[in-house]
């Protein structure tokens, strides 16, 4: 190995090996920021005088300067030339020993910032529900929930995401999950035992519909969503869609699919569960309607406020076709009879009063701006990646440049302190997959992505989770 000397202006001593004179300066430079004898804002000499001093092409130099640029360690300006880009976390994040850093970031899916919760308007509700709540109201309650609530939400899901709903055919569980489980083990209850769900979703919804006693079937996902035309020859007796935004990779069941899906059910009599989770966040494209309000007597409608409000709210809900509402209610009575009836009428009270769709509004601006930040730094720092799926939600999927693996990225993010997420690890496994003699749905393999959760993390720390994300594919290169 060579020792090189860049004088122009820098004291520091750059190892460069000759055989790999660009992969081996732009180790040393992100080793000389790590340790801090290059700090942010110092600005680096020009490529030519740095090229000359080292002893190499002015081309490796040029070469390795923009991928560090792209790795988040340089910053390059038009006429003030390249200098240390701010990774103020990063020394903190690494001088750490491993096993006490915390992972203080969060980019994973499906989590909501719950930094901005109304609490303020959320206990005014609570307090106001309370005290106009007659007595009965605190008492054993209609297994479906408190018909205020019911009536609140049937007007507020029709008015807003399209949903046939009546307050006598919904009911209100302990989130989408507990709906979830109720119109699982109903639909045991009738003699079903197979499911399809999408190849790429959650992994405790798949463990409910196990848990249940229903096999679960993975269905292919590709750009117009969930593989549908394929449902006749999996032998399933339902499917568990999330037909607005498919979980994880963010794009919509088109409408060709959506038609075949309704012409499905309606033939075999199936049940579709529609999981609306985030239904309430598209930025910039018109609403569709819910699926549900094509064929109202065979698919299910769920939502939850997890995402518009808080997971401790703990509130789900769900419209059901009328033959389901005795099975699910019979399953609910078996999981006890008290109710949640103050929480839900506090919902009742934030939805008459305008308080549930002024939090869904400031949400929806806030998470809008977050996917658009993402957008923007990809394209500064990293134009070889790219984030797909719709302009909605609180998750987007990144597309790796090329060669670069999933889990490598999540272990260089956990060294950053970051929590995210590969696409793969979303996947359904082999467990759930037809059996032997049915024709089995095929794969569509899909490219090495990551699923950023913009949701997760608080205002204070989103810019840092990015950050860390795109320096930690940066090293993953
Ligand atoms: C696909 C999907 N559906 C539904 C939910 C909401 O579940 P719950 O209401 O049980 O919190 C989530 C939350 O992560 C989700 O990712």
């Amino acid at each position: 190995m060579t020792d090189g000397w860049a004088n122009s202006g820098l004291d520091l001593h750059l190892a460069i090996d000759p055989r790999r004179k660009t992969a081996s300066l732009e180790d040393a430079v992100r080793a000389a920021i790590r340790d801090g004898r290059l700090p942010a804002g110092t600005r680096l000499p020009a490529s030519r005088s740095l090229a000359r001093d080292l002893g190499i092409a002015r081309n490796s130099v040029a070469e390795a300067y923009s991928r560090l640029v792209a790795e988040g360690w340089l910053e390059a300006r038009v006429g003030s030339g390249t200098s240390v880009a701010d990774r103020s976390f990063l020394p903190v994040a690494e001088a750490a020993p491993q096993a006490e850093r915390a992972l203080r970031l969060d980019l994973r899916g499906g989590i909501p910032d719950v930094s901005g919760f109304p609490r303020t308007a959320w206990a005014a509700a609570v307090r106001t529900a309370l005290a106009q709540a007659p007595g009965a109201a605190l008492g054993y309650q209609d297994l479906r929930g408190a018909q205020r609530a019911r009536e609140a939400l049937a007007g507020y899901l029709a008015r807003a995401m399209g949903v046939w709903a009546s307050p006598d055919d919904l009911v209100i569980a302990p989130g989408f999950g507990g709906v979830l489980r109720l119109v699982a083990l109903a639909l045991v209850a009738r003699g079903a035992r197979r499911i399809a769900i999408e190849e790429y979703g959650h992994a405790l919804h798949r463990e409910i519909l196990s848990d249940a006693g229903l096999q679960p079937v993975p269905l292919p996902v590709d750009g117009e969503g969930a593989v549908v035309d394929l449902l006749d020859d999996l032998d399933v007796d339902g499917a568990l869609l999330t037909p607005a935004h498919q979980f994880p990779t963010g794009v919509a069941l088109s409408a060709a699919r959506r038609t075949a899906v309704v012409r499905w059910c309606e033939r075999t009599g199936a049940i579709v569960i529609e999981d609306d989770y985030d239904g309430e966040f598209r930025f910039d494209r018109r609403a569709i309607g819910a699926l549900q309000a094509l064929a109202p007597q065979q698919v299910v409608y769920a939502g939850t406020a997890s995402k518009a409000l808080a997971p401790a709210i703990g509130l789900g809900w769900g419209v059901l076709p009328r033959e389901l509402m005795v099975p699910v209610l019979e399953q609910r009575r078996l999981a006890g009879a008290a109710t949640g009836a103050i929480a839900e009428l506090a919902l009742a009270l934030f939805i008459e009063t305008g308080g549930y769709d002024r939090t869904v509004r400031s949400s929806r601006l806030r998470y809008r701006a977050r996917r658009e930040h993402v957008d923007g730094v990809l394209r500064q720092r990293m134009p070889d990646a790219r984030l797909t799926g719709m302009a909605a939600g609180l998750q987007s999927l990144l597309e790796l440049p090329d060669g670069v693996d999933e889990v490598e990225v999540s272990a260089r993010a956990a060294a950053l302190g970051l929590r995210i997420e590969g696409l793969r690890s979303y996947r359904a496994d082999a467990v759930g997959a037809p059996s032997a003699g049915r024709r089995s749905a095929t794969f569509v393999s899909h490219r090495p992505a990551m699923v950023v959760g913009f949701g997760a993390p608080p205002e204070s720390r989103f810019e840092e989770s990015v950050a860390a994300m795109i320096a930690a594919i940066g090293a993953a290169r």
